[in-house]
């Protein structure tokens, strides 16, 4: 029996203020349900709309990686640095602590490996596993111009569609073959084709020129891919440029995990995503932290 001691009488209805309109800075978001905006929030930060996300799934198409031999020593202890983590089920399973607090993208295509035409993908994951493991969204390659594109736009609208039912968001990864050039006229035309067919987030190379308008032309936010390592201080003057530029953060996997300081650089990242910072002071931020641990 509910305790009716001191319960006391409703009084308070504050009748002239009109309800509270909870809205998130997650472009293109504010008509989803409400579990999908929970879930894109624990992937971009709710005070600056943008996220560092790190990201470790390569082996799902190119086997062990250099950097990522044992994810359990690599990725795990950089998880507490990350708002979200970008990896195989497989990975999750055996190699990431179910404590983890980071937001989780789970990699749900797949298919051929490095061996192969990179394009003949499927779907690799059912959405039911997603729910099983609690993930914030799931992640589709999405090969326009490429040999399996439209398999490759299915694998994405069959993932929408079940994402729609389990309130689980997509994020469709543009991937461009090395017959495609990554300038902004490529790059608008995925990005929005990937948008326009129902992903709710977008990952995408950064191009020098015209990156604003990929970002502008696309309804949902675009989060800037990492790409193959770079020297850190390139890595950083990238994904400044990329978020000022309008990217909702940034997914970096090779470099974070392929630097020699991976915990520092992933530090210096959040700096320049979510503080603006310059990113030669963000590298400054990178050495200190280096010559700290050689100093410790
Ligand atoms: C391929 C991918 C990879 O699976 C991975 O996420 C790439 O990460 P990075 O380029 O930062 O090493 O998305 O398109």
């Amino acid at each position: 029996m509910a305790d009716l001691e001191g319960n006391a009488s409703a009084k308070q209805f504050h009748a002239d203020q009109p309800a509270v309109r909870f809205t998130q800075n997650i472009r293109g978001a504010a008509n989803l349900d409400w579990g999908m905006q929970n879930r894109l929030s624990r992937i971009l930060d709710p005070q600056t709309g943008r996220t560092v996300m790190l990201a470790f799934d390569h082996g799902y198409f190119q086997g062990p990686t250099s950097g990522l031999e044992r994810i359990d020593l690599n990725i795990a202890p950089l998880a507490a640095h990350a708002d979200a983590l970008m990896g195989t089920r497989g990975a999750l399973r055996t190699s990431i602590p179910p404590a983890t607090r980071a937001g989780l993208v789970l990699r749900a295509s797949g298919g051929p490996s490095i061996l192969k035409d990179l394009s003949d993908e499927y779907t690799a994951m059912a959405m039911q596993d997603a729910v099983r493991l609690h993930a914030d969204a799931v992640a589709v390659q999405v090969f326009v111009g490429g040999e399996h594109e439209s398999r490759s736009i299915r694998n994405l609208t069959t993932l929408v569609d079940q994402g729609y039912d389990a309130g689980i968001p997509v994020l469709g990864v543009t991937a461009v073959g090395k017959e495609l050039v990554r300038d902004a006229r490529y790059l608008g035309l995925a990005t929005r084709i990937i948008a326009e067919l129902g992903a709710q987030l977008v990952k995408t190379y950064y191009c020098e020129e015209g990156f604003e308008d990929v970002v502008a032309g696309c309804p949902v936010p675009v989060i800037m891919a990492g790409g193959k390592k770079l020297p850190e201080l390139d890595a950083l003057t990238m994904a400044s440029n990329a978020v000022r530029a309008g990217a909702a953060g940034v997914d970096m996997g090779r470099n974070i995990f392929q630097s020699a300081h991976p915990a520092a650089m992933m530090q210096a990242v959040r700096a320049v995503v979510h503080d603006d910072t310059d990113p030669a002071d963000a590298y400054e931020l990178f050495r200190e932290a280096t010559e700290t641990r050689v100093l410790a």
